[in-house]
C-alpha cells in the first residue's frame, strides 16, 4: 500500500505565485442535482515570480471537470493534468485567458466548507482554502482578483441571489429561473468569496459615514427570524461609528450585507461586503437570549465588520501570518466591547479565555507559534493560540507605544499595504516606525510558542527607603523549541501603601516620580528594579491589567492576596488577587481530598469573600467576577498532575460550605437585586442580573426548599432568557423531581428554536450528576439532535467533552471511549469539526497513568482508523507525537 500520510507545510517554502489573476468571471447555474460553475480568469506571468516560467497550478479538491478552454480552445486531455488537488497546465502563455468549468453537489456537501446548503439556502464557506472546492483556482492570498459573479437558480425557492460588492443586473430567464449580477470593486483573494441563494427576508437599516456617504445595511435571515435581528443591526451601526471614532476609518462600499444561517463551522465569516454568520451570532430577543449572547452578538458583528480593515483591504500574504488579521482583529473586538460595556469585566472576560483555553493549548503537544512555522491542515490553525494570544501580542503593542503611538502605527500599516497581501513582519515595522521604537526582540512572540513565566521577588530597605523588585522569565520547552529567548515583557505596576493607597513611582536616577502605575519593560532573563523614596514596606500590584500574556509566580502571602483584592486601585487585579487567594485554597483542598482528608473551609479565605460579598458600594457586574471561583480546567491546570475528581470535590465543597455561612448575604444580594429594576440590556443590568444569578447558585446547593421555590418561580416566571436558563441551570444540578419538568416544559416551549434548544442540550451535558454521560448518549438519539449540524454538536458532544472535565475524565474511560466514537463518526462528514472535538484529548500527559493510558487508547484508535482526514489525522497524530 502507498504511504499516504498527508504532508506538512513550511513557512520557509514560501514562494510568490506563478501567475496572477486580474480578473475572474464566474457564474453558477444551482441546481437541486447538480451544480454547474464556470470561471473564466484572466491571467499574466508574476513579474516577481523568481526563476524560470512554471506550468499554471490550479487548486481543485471534489470538482467534476467538464470542459477546460484556454484563449478560446478547448484543451485535450493530454495538454493538462488532473489529480486529487489540482490542476496544472503546461506552457500557458505570458497572459492568457482561461475558461473553467465544472460541476459539484453542494446539497451533499456536509464539510461545510466550499458551497453548501443549510436549511434550503445556498451559501459559501471559502476560508481558508474552500474555494477550491468550488472551482479550480489558485487558492491562495497573495493573489488578488476583482470578481463578478452571476447567479442562475430557480425563483421560487431561491428568490434571492448574493454575491461581493454591489448588483449590477438582474432579470428573468426562461423555465421559472433568474439571474443576478454582482462586480466587486475591490481586488480580494478567493478566500473571501461569497455567494447566497435562498428564501430569505431583509432586514434593511443605513448608516451614514463620518465623510456622509449612504450606506445599506441588509441582515437576511429565514421568515421565522425575522423578529431577532434588532440587536445584531445596532450593534453593526456601534461598530461603524467606533471604528471612525477610534482610528478614523471608514466604510468602503455602499452596501454591507449579513446572512443568518444555522449551519455552520465557526462563528462567521468577514467576506467582502457580505458575511455570513453563524445565526447564534446575530439572532436575539429578550426571551430567547441570554445576557452572554447578546455580549458575543455585539463583538462576533464588531469583529467580522472590523475585519472589512484588518482583513480585507490588507490581507495576509499566506496562512502562516493568519494572526496578522485575526490577533489584530480580535484586539479590535475587544476593545470595542469594553468601550460599549465595562472595560474591567471584558478585561477579566477576555483574561478567563486565554488561561481556561489558550494556556492549556501553548502547554501541550499542539502549541504552536502565533505565527506557526509548519501545519499540515490549516483548519487546525484557526486555534485559541492565533486568535487569543495574537491578541495578546496586539494589546502588548498598545501598551509599548501608548494609545496614539498605536493609532499612529495602525494608520501607517494601513496606509502602506492598503490592497496588498502582507506578513506580520510588515505590521511590527509599521508599528516599530511609528512609535520610534526598536522592537527586534518584541518579535519573538510570533515566533516562540509556550507560556513564559514571570517570577517577581521584592525586598524592603526601611533605612534608605527603597523597594527593590527583581523580576525574571523562562519559557517552558513547546514543540520543536527546546531552548528560548527572553521575550520583550511590558509589566504594568503600582506599589500599594499600607492603608492601600497607590504610592508615586520613581526609580533611582529619576528626578521625580512619575505617576502611580507604569510600565516595566522586561527585556533580559531577569532584571532588578530599584523604586526610591518609599516611606513604607510596600504591596506591589503585578501585572495591572494583566499587561502581557505571561504566568505571574509572585510570593504573596495570603494576607497580601486579601489586602490587594480590597484596595488594589487596578480592578483587573482586585479581582486576580481573590481568584489567586481561591486557587491557593482548594489546591490545598484538592490535595486534602487525595490524601483523604476531611475537608475544611480556609476561614481567612471565607473572611475575604464575605468582605467582598457585602461590599454594598461595588459595581454588581465585578462583584460577581470577584465572587465566581476559579473554574476546574483552570485548577486542573496549576496541578502537577491533573486530579479532575479532587478538584470537582474540592471546588463543590467551597461552594457549599461559602452558601452555608453566607446563606443570609446571598439572599439579602437577591432580594436587593429583585428591586434593581425592569429588564434591559444596558450594562448596569446586565451587572446585576450576573450577580443575582450567581447567588442564586451558590444557595442552590443546599438545595434548601425555599430556595428551590426561588428558583422554580424564576425559571417559570422570569421575563427573560438569562434568568430562566440560570434557573434552569440550577434545577439540572439538582435531585427533585422539579428537575424533570422544568426540562421538559423548557423542551415544549421552545422545540422550534434551534438555538435555545442547544442551550438545553448543553444544560444537560454539563450537569454534575453522575449519570450525565447516560444522558448525552440518551441525548444524542432525540428528534432535535442533528449530528450534522455543528452547533448541535458542540452544544451536546462538545459541552460534555471541554465543559464537563468532571464527568468526562470519568476514571472508568467511558467518557474518552464516547469521544473516540463521535470523533470517527463525524469525521466523515464534517473533518473540522471532529477535529475540535479530539482537542479534548491531546492534553492527556496531564493526567495521572491509568487515564493517560485510557486517553493515549482512543487516541491510537482513531489514528489508526482507514480515510482518516488530513484534520483529525494532525490532532491525533501530534498529540502522542
Ligand atoms: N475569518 C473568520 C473569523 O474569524 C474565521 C472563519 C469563519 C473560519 N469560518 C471559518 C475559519 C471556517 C476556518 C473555517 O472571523
Ligand atoms: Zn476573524
Amino acid at each position: 500500500m502507498e504511504d499516504t500520510k498527508p504532508r506538512a507545510i513550511y513557512l520557509q517554502d514560501y514562494l510568490p505565485p506563478a501567475y496572477l489573476v486580474d480578473a475572474v468571471a464566474l457564474r453558477f447555474e444551482l441546481g437541486e442535482e447538480s451544480t454547474r460553475v464556470s470561471s473564466r480568469l484572466h491571467c499574466r506571468r508574476n513579474p516577481d515570480f523568481p526563476g524560470e516560467p512554471q506550468a499554471l497550478v490550479l487548486f481543485g479538491r471534489q470538482l467534476f471537470l467538464t470542459s477546460l478552454l484556454l484563449d478560446g480552445r478547448q484543451l485535450q486531455p493530454g495538454e493538462y493534468r488532473v489529480d486529487e488537488e489540482s490542476l496544472s497546465i503546461p506552457g500557458v502563455p505570458e497572459s492568457f485567458c482561461l475558461e473553467v468549468n465544472t460541476e459539484i453537489r453542494p446539497q451533499e456537501n456536509t464539510s461545510l466548507e466550499g458551497l453548501y446548503k443549510s436549511s434550503g439556502i445556498f451559501c459559501t464557506q471559502c476560508e481558508a482554502q474552500g474555494f477550491r472546492k468550488i472551482t479550480y483556482y489558485p487558492d491562495r492570498p497573495d493573489v488578488m482578483a476583482s470578481f463578478t459573479t452571476t447567479i442562475v437558480a430557480e425563483k421560487a425557492r431561491y428568490p434571492v441571489l448574493l454575491s461581493n460588492g454591489n448588483l449590477v443586473e438582474q432579470g428573468e430567464l426562461d423555465g421559472g429561473r433568474h439571474f443576478a449580477t454582482w462586480q466587486d470593486p475591490f481586488k480580494k483573494p478567493s478566500y473571501l468569496f461569497a455567494l447566497v441563494a435562498g428564501d430569505l427576508v431583509r432586514i434593511a437599516d443605513s448608516f451614514t459615514t463620518a465623510s456622509g456617504r449612504e450606506v445599506q445595511l441588509h441582515i437576511y435571515v429565514e421568515q421565522r427570524n425575522r423578529d431577532k435581528c434588532d440587536h445584531a443591526m445596532r450593534s453593526l451601526k456601534k461598530a461603524m461609528r467606533w471604528d471612525e471614532q477610534t482610528y478614523g476609518l471608514e466604510y468602503d462600499l455602499d452596501i454591507y450585507m449579513i446572512l443568518a444561517v444555522d449551519d455552520f463551522n465557526m462563528g462567521a465569516m468577514e467576506n467582502k461586503g457580505l458575511n455570513i454568520f453563524n445565526s447564534k451570532y446575530v439572532l436575539a430577543r429578550p426571551d430567547t437570549a441570554t445576557d452572554a449572547d447578546y455580549q458575543a452578538i455585539e463583538g462576533v458583528i464588531g469583529h467580522e465588520y472590523f475585519h472589512n480593515w484588518t482583513g480585507n483591504r490588507v490581507t495576509c500574504r499566506d496562512w502562516f501570518q493568519l494572526s496578522l488579521k485575526e490577533g489584530l482583529t480580535v484586539f479590535r473586538d475587544q476593545e470595542f466591547s469594553a468601550d460599549m460595556t465595562s472595560r474591567a469585566v471584558k478585561r477579566i472576560d477576555d483574561v478567563r479565555v486565554l488561561r481556561n483555553a489558550q494556556f492549556p493549548e501553548d502547554a501541550g503537544p499542539m502549541a504552536h507559534p502565533v505565527r506557526p512555522d509548519s501545519y499540515v491542515e490549516i483548519n487546525n490553525f484557526y486555534t485559541t493560540t492565533v486568535y487569543n494570544k495574537g491578541a495578546e501580542v496586539i494589546r502588548m503593542y498598545h501598551t509599548l507605544l501608548g494609545a496614539e503611538g498605536f493609532r499612529k502605527g495602525l494608520q501607517l500599516y494601513l496606509e502602506r499595504h492598503d490592497g496588498q497581501a502582507v506578513t506580520t513582519d510588515d505590521f511590527l515595522a509599521a508599528m516599530a516606525e511609528a512609535g520610534g521604537r526598536d522592537l527586534g526582540q518584541f518579535a519573538l512572540w510570533y515566533s516562540q510558542a509556550g507560556t513564559p513565566v514571570v517570577q517577581a521577588q521584592g525586598s524592603y530597605d526601611a533605612a534608605g527607603r527603597v523597594y527593590t523588585l527583581k523580576l525574571s522569565q523562562s519559557c517552558p520547552p513547546t514543540p520543536g523549541q527546546q531552548e528560548k529567548r527572553p521575550f520583550h515583557i511590558p509589566v504594568a505596576l503600582g506599589l500599594l501603601d499600607l492603608d492601600g493607597n497607590d504610592l508615586p513611582l520613581q526609580l533611582e536616577g529619576e528626578t521625580a516620580p512619575l505617576g502611580t502605575s507604569r510600565v516595566l519593560e522586561l527585556r533580559a532573563a531577569e532584571q532588578t528594579y530599584r523604586f526610591v523614596n518609599v516611606p513604607s514596606p510596600p504591596v506591589p500590584s503585578l501585572l495591572r491589567g494583566f499587561s502581557a500574556p505571561v504566568q505571574l509566580q509572585a510570593d504573596y502571602t495570603e494576607a497580601e492576596l486579601a489586602f490587594l483584592m480590597a484596595h488594589d486601585s487596578d480592578p483587573f487585579n482586585r479581582w486576580e488577587a481573590g481568584q489567586q487567594l481561591a486557587s491557593r485554597v482548594l489546591l490545598k483542598l484538592a490535595a486534602d481530598h487525595q490524601a483523604g482528608r476531611p475537608l475544611q473551609l480556609d476561614e481567612a479565605f471565607a473572611a475575604a469573600f464575605g468582605k467582598t460579598l457585602c461590599d454594598s458600594d461595588a459595581d454588581p457586574a465585578l462583584l460577581a467576577q470577584a465572587l465566581a471561583l476559579p473554574t476546574e480546567t483552570y485548577l486542573a491546570e496549576q496541578m502537577a498532575v491533573a486530579d479532575p475528581e479532587a478538584i470537582h470535590a474540592a471546588r463543590e465543597f467551597v461552594r457549599r460550605a461559602l452558601a452555608e455561612k453566607f446563606r443570609h448575604e446571598f439572599a439579602a444580594v437577591l432580594e436587593a437585586s429583585a428591586r434593581s429594576g425592569p429588564y434591559s440590556i444596558e450594562p448596569a443590568a446586565v451587572g446585576w442580573r450576573s450577580l443575582k444569578n450567581l447567588c442564586l447558585a451558590y444557595l442552590m446547593t443546599l438545595e434548601e426548599p425555599s430556595t428551590v421555590d426561588h428558583c422554580c418561580r424564576q425559571f417559570q416566571n422570569g421575563d427573560n432568557m438569562t434568568d430562566v436558563i440560570a434557573a434552569l441551570a440550577c434545577l439540572v444540578n439538582s435531585a427533585g423531581p422539579e428537575r424533570q419538568q422544568a426540562l421538559g416544559a423548557f423542551y415544549e416551549k421552545w422545540r422550534e428554536d434551534p438555538l435555545v434548544v442547544d442551550k438545553w442540550f448543553t444544560l444537560q451535558a454539563t450537569s454534575k450528576r453522575p449519570d450525565t454521560l447516560e444522558q448525552v448518549r440518551l441525548l444524542m438519539e432525540h428528534p432535535a439532535f442533528n449530528i450534522r449540524n455543528p452547533n448541535k454538536v458542540r452544544a451536546l458532544v462538545g459541552a460534555f467533552c471541554h465543559g464537563n472535565p468532571a464527568r468526562f475524565h470519568d476514571r472508568s474511560g467511558a467518557g474518552y471511549a464516547f469521544l473516540g466514537d463521535r470523533v470517527l463518526e463525524l469525521d466523515r462528514l464534517n473533518p473540522q469539526v471532529a477535529a475540535r472535538l479530539l482537542g479534548a484529548l491531546t492534553r492527556w500527559r496531564k493526567y495521572d497513568g491509568a487515564r493517560q493510558e485510557l486517553m493515549k487508547s482512543q487516541l491510537q484508535r482513531i489514528l489508526a482508523a482507514e480515510g482518516l482526514s488530513r484534520d483529525v489525522y494532525e490532532v491525533a497524530s501530534k498529540s502522542l507525537a
